[in-house]
């Protein structure tokens, strides 16, 4: 089995004359947690789009998942694969519990009974540490975190082989996102191969093997993260000055 899960190759999304994801290239190795950096703007939503195909592909370039092509794929197939994500906004169904809101995930790319939908979305929010006497309340009445976990819990009811996260911290305190941290760790440790789009960098720096940081829609800096956060390059990313 090779080591490499995912295989992104010239990856390039053009809107209109902007080139929000410019020849990107990059491995993503089995069981790694993977981070990924930039400025806002700089791409990394898209490239979530572009890898998944929710909702759209690359205009040029090649995804390869586990030795297989994957860009001109339909998405749900993708997801069936193993490939799962969350948004940067959350989403949700108002008029649902948070039980069903995992329920209804389930439901794409499977066939599963009601009774199996069921206890595929118990298992999710078990997962996620959701707390049991919540999961028959709806949606609209859970706090910003419980939100989140709701949304991972969607990603993981699809059963991935890699989880990909988009800003999960945002909007949350600093003893949620340490809550958060160790649950990425552990979702890491079950076998699931994570990559984590952040903005709280102490976050990422903590949870992250290896980096990888885009910078106007190209790839700018790629390694161990004390090593990329001192790149001159990135600094001058992030600060928009040059550093000294
Ligand atoms: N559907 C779209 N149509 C047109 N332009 C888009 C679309 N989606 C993204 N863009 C543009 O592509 C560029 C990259 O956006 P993207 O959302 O991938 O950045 P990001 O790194 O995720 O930023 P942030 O950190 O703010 O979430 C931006 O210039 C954005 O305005
Ligand atoms: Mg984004």
């Amino acid at each position: 089995m090779s080591d490499t899960i995912l295989d992104i190759r010239n990856a390039t999304k053009r809107f209109g004359g902007l080139t929000a994801v410019n020849e990107v290239s990059f491995t993503v190795r089995r069981g790694e947690l993977l981070g990924i950096a930039g400025p806002n703007g700089s791409g990394k939503s898209t490239l979530f789009n572009i890898l998944t195909r929710i909702p759209f592909g690359p205009t040029s370039g090649e995804v390869w998942f586990d030795g297989q092509r994957i860009d001109r794929m339909a998405a749900h197939r993708i997801a069936a694969m193993g490939l799962s994500r969350t948004f940067q906004k959350d989403v949700e169904f108002p008029d649902l519990t948070a039980c069903e809101t995992v329920g209804v995930a389930a439901t794409y790319g499977k066939g599963l009974s009601r009774r199996d939908l069921r206890d595929a979305a118990e298992a999710a929010l078990d997962l996620v540490e959701f707390d049991p006497g919540r999961r028959a309340m709806p949606t609209t009445d859970l706090s910003v975190y419980q939100r989140k976990q709701l949304m991972i819990a969607s990603a993981l009811v699809m059963d991935p082989r890699v989880l990909m996260l988009d800003e999960p911290a945002s909007g949350l305190t600093r003893p949620e996102i340490s809550v958060l941290e160790a649950l990425l760790l552990k979702i890491n440790a079950t076998g699931i191969t994570v990559i984590l789009i952040e903005h709280v960098l102490s976050l990422l720096m903590a949870v992250s093997e290896r980096l990888v940081v885009l910078n106007q829609g190209a790839l700018l800096a790629e390694g161990p993260p004390s090593d990329v956060m001192k790149n001159p390059a990135v600094i001058e990313a992030y600060l928009g000055t040059r550093a000294a």
